[in-house]
């Protein structure tokens, strides 16, 4: 088989600018869902203000965060082809994936948090979305630190 690297060619930062548009997006978005789901834990389920919640919500995941994650990946995935990144010695890479994989799974978790109290469940307090609301700042200082640094 021959070799993937470079494959985008001149393309590549036109890609690159693609990813971090999409980056941005997905993070924002990520920011406001559980805050969103923490706002809807303060109404009474099936009242006016738990609707427009419902609505806000199934918009963000709809039009932004959903779409975003799905790009992320695709760009991303691009450029790590393009730059042999799978490969030996490049450990950033290799932990990015993992704290990549580790948002996403944040993004699932995020998003069935919001069914719940969508469905009228209220949970006894909202300390625990508000600790999980930190993980995506968090991953984002990591994230960014490996790929441009790159310190191992
Ligand atoms: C979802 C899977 C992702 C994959 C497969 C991926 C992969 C990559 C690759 C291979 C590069 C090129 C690095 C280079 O040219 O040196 C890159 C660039 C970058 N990525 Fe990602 N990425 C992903 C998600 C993210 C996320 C979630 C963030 C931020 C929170 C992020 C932030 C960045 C930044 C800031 C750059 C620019 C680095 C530079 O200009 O050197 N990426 N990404």
């Amino acid at each position: 088989m021959t070799s993937m690297i470079g494959w985008l060619g001149g393309a590549y930062p036109w890609v690159k600018a693609a990813h971090l548009i999409f980056v941005i997006f997905w993070i924002a978005g990520l920011f406001m869902l559980p805050r969103f789901t923490i706002y809807q834990c303060e109404t009474v389920p099936g009242s006016a203000e738990d609707r427009a919640w419902v609505d806000r919500i199934a918009r963000l995941r709809r039009i932004i965060i959903t779409p975003s994650m799905v790009l992320v990946w695709i760009f991303g995935l691009c450029l790590a082809f393009d730059i042999g990144a799978f490969g030996q010695g490049q450990g950033w890479f290799h932990m990015k994936l993992a704290l990549v994989l580790a948002l996403s799974g944040y993004h699932g978790w995020a998003i069935g948090a919001a069914k719940k109290v969508a469905d009228g469940h209220r949970p006894a307090s909202t300390r625990s979305l508000r600790i999980m609301n930190e993980i995506p700042g968090i991953a984002t200082i990591l994230i960014v630190i490996l790929v441009i640094v790159k310190p191992f």
